[in-house]
């Protein structure tokens, strides 16, 4: 599979490559398995007394850890912008009272949420991107290949355009071109040919639908596939559903804002188009001259804002037996450094 992506369907994506599709396994049972949890931890080195926020509760098991870290008097401000993570998260976290603070919200909002609930400036900021277990195990919101309900894909279902609709209404090209750009399909213009010409007889309107297509579609390949034929396509949609690429670059910016100097911020990405983002962030804001090379002496002034704390990780084989879907994670962290 082509490096760029890793695990397209981030970390909820691991039944794809045994039955052609993301649910099942004992995860579905268990919930959300937090990934590369001690890892995250240790980057985060989230004190007493310290301000933390998680920026993506899902199940809230990172930051249940982070606020037993952070005991007795730290303080979490967890966001998410699906309805249903934060009514899951308030019952999990609910024991530690007023030391975590919840609010449903994009964390594209961050520089404005974070303030607005007394976290103007903090010791730590972690974003787990993508989806989590229990958005891929609700058949209703059309993550998984199998959902027989509408296909959404929206995580804050009141806003936005649902997936069907993308698919009802962008022309060839346009479609051509997302599948390229977000989901680095190879196939692109077949898939988005069959999408246009389907949809003058019915709309593809499920996500059943929509992976049943893609698998007539695509050429077979000798001896199988890794992955399901669906999911590079499944990504692309997700990813544009939610402007997830444009929401992480307005959440990395934020932490410049929000991170006191000392403070860090930790990033799980599950595949390259996250990766790159983050990567290339850190390593922008470490360097802080932004003037052209030809220029000898540095006129723009920009100092570093941020020291990348190594080299990206990955989780450990055992974690990867024990919790399949965690193994296209990449752990970066950084601390913001005093202008
Ligand atoms: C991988 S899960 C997080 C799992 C969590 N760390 C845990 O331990 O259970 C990612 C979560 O981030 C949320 N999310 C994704 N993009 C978001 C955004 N731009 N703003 C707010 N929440 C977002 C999703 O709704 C999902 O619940």
């Amino acid at each position: 599979m082509n490096d760029e992506l890793r695990d397209p369907l981030g970390p909820a994506s691991d039944g794809a490559s045994v039955d052609g599709s993301p649910e099942g396994g004992a995860e579905k049972e268990e919930g959300h398995l937090p990934v590369m949890v001690d890892e995250v931890l240790e980057t985060l080195a989230a004190a007493a007394g310290s301000l933390q926020i998680d920026a993506t509760l899902g199940g809230a098991g990172h930051s249940e850890r982070i606020l037993q870290a952070s005991s007795p008097d730290g303080r979490l401000l967890g966001l998410d912008a699906d309805a249903a993570a934060i009514a899951r998260a308030q019952r999990r976290l609910a024991r530690f009272g007023t030391r975590a603070v919840l609010r449903q919200a994009n964390f594209r909002e961050l520089a404005q949420v974070a303030p607005a609930a007394g976290f103007g400036a903090v010791d730590g900021l972690f974003l787990d991107l993508g989806l989590s277990s229990y958005q891929l195990g609700d058949v209703e919101r059309g993550f998984g290949f199998r959902a027989g309900g509408r296909l959404d894909m929206r995580f804050d279902t009141s806003r936005g355009r649902p997936a069907a609709d993308l698919l009802a209404t962008m022309n060839q090209a346009e479609l051509t071109a997302l599948f390229h750009k977000y989901g680095e399909e190879p196939f692109a213009g077949r898939i988005s040919r069959a999408i246009v010409e389907t949809r003058v007889t019915a709309p593809v309107e499920t996500a059943q639908q929509l992976a049943a297509l893609v698998e007539r579609a695509v050429p077979k390949k000798p001896g199988g596939r890794r992955i399901h034929p669906a999911t590079r396509v499944f990504q692309a949609l997700r990813i544009a559903v939610n402007d997830e690429l444009g929401a992480l670059e307005a959440g990395l910016a934020a932490s410049l804002v929000l991170l006191r100097p000392g403070g860090r911020l930790v990033v799980l990405s599950y595949h390259s188009l996250e990766d790159r983002i983050v990567k290339r962030f850190i390593a922008a804001e470490q360097h802080g001259c932004v003037c052209p090379p030809a220029v000898p002496v540095c006129v723009c002034g920009r100092q570093p804002r941020l020291r990348s704390l190594g080299k990206s990780r990955t989780p450990s084989t055992a974690e990867v037996q024990a919790n399949p879907r965690s193994r296209s994670a990449r752990l970066r962290g950084a601390e913001r450094v005093a202008a």
